[in-house]
C-alpha cells in the first residue's frame, strides 16, 4: 500500500536496515514477523521534494487512523505505530526521506539533505545494515547491495562502510558489539582497528560523561547501554566492550576487572531471585554497579549526565553512606533482631547494591535478610490486639515491636505464646 502511494507520486520506496538484515538471516521472508520496519522514500536526482517520507506517513495515517503518527521534522522522518494484537505485539514503521548525513564536526548530530538511496545507505553503520529492497516498480523486490552486505551476512562479519564511521558516531562502537554478540558475528579485523583507532584518538572525550557530553549523544549511548544490559547476551557483550576499552567512554576509570565482573554477575543472580518480575529494571542496576566503582562525586556526575532516573541517582549517592553505617553494626550483632533493626530502615534495592559490594561475611547477612529474615512477622497484628480487647494507641506499636523482636530471636514461636506474652 505504501509502495502504491509512493509510486502514484513518482517516488521510489525501499525497505532498509534491520528488517532486511533480519529477514535475510531468518530466511522466513515474512515481513509481518518484523516489528520494526524502516522505509526510505527516494526521488531520483533530487527530484523528490523535501519531506516525502513525512508526506507518505501522513497519507498512510489517513488510511489507518488507529496508527499513531509522530514526525521528526529536523530529519525529515516520520514514525507510525500500531498497537497490534497482544500476542503479535506492536508494529513500528519509520519512514525517512532519502538523505545524506554529513557531519560538520565529529560526533555531532547529522545534518540532513535530500540525496539518492545509495548515499542514504552509505551513511549507515554496517554493511549488513546497508541493504535495501525496492518496493516500487520497476524491479520491485530487487535487493540493493552496494557495499557487500550479503557477503558479510554470509560470512558473519560486522564491517563498517568507511574508516570514519566510529569517529562520526561513537555509539556505533556499542552497536558493533551488540550486533556481533546478538547475531553471533565477528568484528571484521579492519573494523576492530577502526574502533581502537577511534578510542585512541580521543573521540570519546566528547562522549565521556565526566566532561561535557552532547545531550543527543548521551541519549543514544544510554539507549545502547540499555539495549545491551537488558539483553540475554549482556555478559559476552560487556566482555567485548571491555576488551575494546569501550567502557572508558562512560568514565576513564570504569573497568571490568575481576571484582566488578564478579559483582555484576552476582547482582544479576540476586536480582533474578529477589525480583523475578523485573520491577527494579535490572539493566539499570547492572549499570549502577559499574558506575559504583567511582567515588561518590564522579558517580553522581555520571548518573546525572546519563540522565538516570531519580531513584538510581539516589542509590548511587547513598551506597557509601549505607555501607559505612551498616558495616560495623552488623559485625557486632549477636541476635537476629539486632541484624533486622540495622537493615530494616533501608530500601531493598539499596541493600542489594550494598550487599554485593560487601565482604563475604556482611554479604551473607544481607542476603539472608533479603531472602528470609525481612519476611518474618510477629504472630499478632494490631487487629488481633484490638480483638483481644486492648484499646488502640501508641502502646500498640511498642507491643508489636517487642513481639517481633522476640519472634526474630526465637523466644516466641506460636500465636499462643504471643498472646501469653501480651497478657
Ligand atoms: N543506524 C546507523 N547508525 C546508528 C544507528 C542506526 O547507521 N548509530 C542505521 C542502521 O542502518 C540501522 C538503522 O539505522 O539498520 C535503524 O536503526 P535501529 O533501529 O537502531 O537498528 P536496526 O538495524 O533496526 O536493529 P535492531 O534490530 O536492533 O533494532
Amino acid at each position: 500500500l505504501a509502495a502504491t502511494e509512493a509510486q502514484k507520486r513518482g517516488w521510489h520506496l525501499y525497505v532498509v536496515g534491520g528488517a532486511v538484515r533480519d529477514l535475510l538471516l531468518t530466511e522466513t521472508q515474512d515481513i509481518l514477523l518484523v516489528q520494526d520496519i524502516d522505509l526510505v522514500v527516494d526521488g531520483f536526482h533530487n527530484s523528490v521534494e523535501v519531506g516525502a517520507g513525512v508526506e507518505l506517513a501522513l497519507i498512510i495515517q489517513k488510511m489507518f487512523p488507529n496508527a499513531r503518527l509522530s514526525v521528526h521534522g529536523e530529519f525529515q522522518t516520520a514514525a507510525l505505530l500500531w498497537h497490534k494484537d497482544p500476542e503479535l505485539g506492536s508494529l513500528w514503521i519509520d519512514i525517512a526521506t532519502s538523505r545524506t548525513e554529513f557531519y560538520p564536526y565529529p560526533a555531532a548530530n547529522p545534518e540532513v539533505e535530500a540525496s539518492s538511496i545509495r548515499q542514504d545507505l552509505y551513511r549507515r553503520d554496517f554493511t549488513i545494515n546497508a541493504l535495501a529492497v525496492r518496493l516500487t516498480p520497476p524491479r520491485e523486490g530487487e535487493l540493493l547491495d552496494f557495499f557487500g552486505g550479503m557477503i558479510d551476512l554470509r560470512s558473519r562479519q560486522i564491517r563498517v562502510l568507511h574508516a570514519n564511521s566510529f569517529i562520526e558516531d561513537p555509539t556505533r562502537i556499542y552497536r558493533a558489539v551488540r550486533f556481533a554478540v546478538r547475531l553471533n558475528f565477528e568484528l571484521e579485523p579492519q573494523t576492530e582497528d577502526y574502533i581502537r583507532y577511534a578510542i585512541d584518538s580521543g573521540i570519546y572525550e566528547r562522549l565521556r560523561l565526566e566532561n561535557h557530553p552532547t545531550p543527543a549523544l548521551t541519549t543514544r549511548l544510554k539507549a545502547e547501554l540499555k539495549y545491551i544490559l537488558d539483553s540475554h547476551y549482556w555478559q559476552p557483550a560487556l566482555k567485548l566492550l571491555a576488551h575494546l576499552d569501550a567502557l572508558h567512554c562512560l568514565h576513564s576509570e570504569i573497568v571490568l576487572d575481576e571484582s566488578s565482573w564478579w559483582q555484576i554477575r552476582c547482582i544479576s543472580r540476586w536480582l533474578q531471585y529477589l525480583d523475578p518480575y523485573n520491577q527494579l529494571e535490572h539493566w539499570l542496576i547492572r549499570l549502577e554497579i559499574l558506575i559504583a566503582q567511582l567515588n561518590e562525586e564522579e558517580r553522581t556526575k555520571i548518573a546525572h549526565n546519563l540522565n538516570l532516573p531519580k531513584e538510581s541517582i539516589e542509590r548511587l549517592k547513598l551506597i557509601t553512606k549505607i555501607e559505612s553505617e551498616v558495616k560495623d553494626k552488623l559485625l557486632n550483632c549477636d541476635r537476629l533482631s539486632h541484624i533486622f533493626r540495622v537493615l530494616h530502615p533501608y530500601k531493598f534495592s539499596n541493600l542489594i547494591l550494598v550487599g554485593v559490594r560487601s565482604p563475604k561475611k556482611i554479604r551473607r547477612l544481607i542476603w539472608q535478610y533479603l531472602t528470609k529474615w525481612s519476611k518474618i512477622q510477629a504472630p499478632l497484628t494490631g487487629d488481633d490486639l484490638k480483638a483481644m480487647g486492648y484499646k488502640p494507641g501508641p502502646k500498640y506499636k511498642q507491643v508489636l515491636d517487642q513481639l517481633l523482636t522476640k519472634t526474630l530471636d526465637g523466644d516466641i514461636k506460636t500465636r499462643e505464646e504471643a498472646e501469653v506474652f501480651v497478657k
